[in-house]
């Protein structure tokens, strides 16, 4: 898919495909590193992340678990409450693991936090967070992110996992929508 499949809904391309591809295989590498010689559990968080969890993993050079958890973050409204429930979670016991969140965007931060918490107080050994995407609120919160793939706006963005009402999660790059699509 690209651009053109899209007729008029992209408004502005925030991220291309091959700087998304680029900068995975830069952190890929960064993780690598990090976590030498240690059995790594990567726990992506639904659905936004399914793209960068696919590609980041087979990024990597060192065989990994991969588990995955929903949460839901967002009342009724569209800003983060820091209310998270539990929609699905971890098959995994999370007991002296390392795990890596594997996130597709960071806005408040607030769901984060909460999950970063709700993991350690699981007996994990090592609880850090990957996420493709921050946006400039994320810093207001004290969250120790290990590795931010891109800062964007603040601004809505779809694409790469992201949707909006359900739609444009397989869009292969990161963009901000046309306003004629939100009425
Ligand atoms: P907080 O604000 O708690 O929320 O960091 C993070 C979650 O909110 C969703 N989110 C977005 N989804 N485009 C989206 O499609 C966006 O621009 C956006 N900003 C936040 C997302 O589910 C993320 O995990
Ligand atoms: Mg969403």
């Amino acid at each position: 898919m690209d651009q053109n499949d899209l007729g008029t809904d992209i408004e502005k391309v925030l991220v291309t495909e091959a700087q998304i591809a680029h900068r995975l295989t830069e952190m890929a590498s960064d993780i690598d590193r990090d976590y030498q010689g240690r059995d790594v559990l990567l726990v992506g968080v639904l659905k936004g992340a399914v793209m960068v969890m696919a590609d980041l993993a087979r990024a990597l050079h060192s065989p990994v678990r991969m588990d995955w958890m929903a949460v839901s973050s967002y009342g009724s409204g569209t800003k983060s409450s820091g209310v998270v429930r539990i929609l699905k979670d971890l098959d995994t016991d999370l007991k002296d693991q390392h795990v890596l969140i594997v996130e597709d965007i960071i806005d408040s931060g607030l769901t984060l936090s909460w999950l970063l918490s709700n993991l350690r107080s699981r007996g994990a050994a090592s609880v850090e967070i990957c996420t493709l995407l921050r946006k400039p609120e994320a810093v207001k919160v004290e969250l120790d992110v290990r590795y931010v793939g891109f800062d964007v706006p603040n601004e809505f963005v779809i694409g790469y996992g992201l949707d909006y009402a359900e739609r444009y999660r397989n869009v292969p790059f990161v963009a901000t929508l046309a306003p004629h699509v939100y009425q």
